[in-house]
């Protein structure tokens, strides 16, 4: 495994050490989140007793894989913890997600979460959010317009494709990657980009996380409380 790859699992595997018998726990999505999914599924084995709710349908067929027992909101109004993955995490540990392209359902979970923990490794750490390109999710009507909305507000928006086709969130959407540069002010940025019609939601997570586990040449940091 790469120093890289074993950094994110570390990160992950340390996370897990805050899921509790009985919790209903946030399950993220990505590569990170993967680790810490496979965790759990052996902590499960083991006799813990959790509910998960996935933020993504491949984060829910790979919980399904481990053992994971699952919930959704339809059944429960608290989510105890969420664990999850991000792109880049600033000084003040707001985020810009979305990578994956599971944005939405991570943003509804991180936020109804009582703590939100961010897992990664150090490679995510940035002075400033924004070299990465922000993913926006958007209604397929009228894509076009809305791309261009958001182009005169400073972004070079590119229609997200997969295999060269049009890549399709799973709530049905499209995704806009939208290169705007270092955000001075990522959460104006997001509350004036959330306000453009068709717009679904940013990858901008500002101020929602409590502590984030960044795993660097083998060891863990924790930062926040
Ligand atoms: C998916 C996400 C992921 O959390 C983010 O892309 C991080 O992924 P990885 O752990 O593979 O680097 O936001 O929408």
């Amino acid at each position: 495994m790469s120093v890289k790859g074993n950094d994110k699992k570390l990160a992950a595997e340390a996370a897990t050490d805050y899921v509790k018998d009985g919790m209903t726990v946030g399950l993220g999505s990505g590569s990170t989140a993967e680790w810490m999914l496979k965790r759990l599924g052996a902590l499960v084995k083991d006799g813990l007793n959790i509910k998960g709710i996935p933020t993504s349908v491949k984060t829910e067929s790979l919980a399904r894989k481990h053992g994971i027992p699952l919930t959704d909101f339809s059944k429960t109004a608290t989510v105890d913890l969420a664990i999850d993955g991000a792109d880049e995490i600033d000084g003040q540990l707001n985020l810009l997600k979305g990578g994956g392209g599971s944005l939405v359902r991570e943003k509804i979970i991180d936020a109804a979460a009582e703590k939100l923990i961010i897992i990664a490794d150090q490679s995510k750490m940035v002075q400033q959010l924004g070299s990465f390109p922000l993913p926006i999710e958007v209604v397929p009507f009228g894509w076009e317009m809305t791309k261009k909305q958001i182009a005169a507000y400073g972004a070079e928006p590119k229609l997200r494709k997969e295999e060269n086709r049009v890549f399709v969130s799973d709530n049905g959407n499209y995704i806009l990657d939208c290169s705007f540069g270092k955000m001075v002010n990522p959460e104006s940025l997001h509350d004036t980009l959330k306000s453009m019609a068709g717009v679904v939601e940013t990858g901008l997570f500002i101020g929602m996380t409590d502590q984030a586990m960044i795993g660097q040449n083998g060891k863990v940091e924790m930062i926040g409380d």
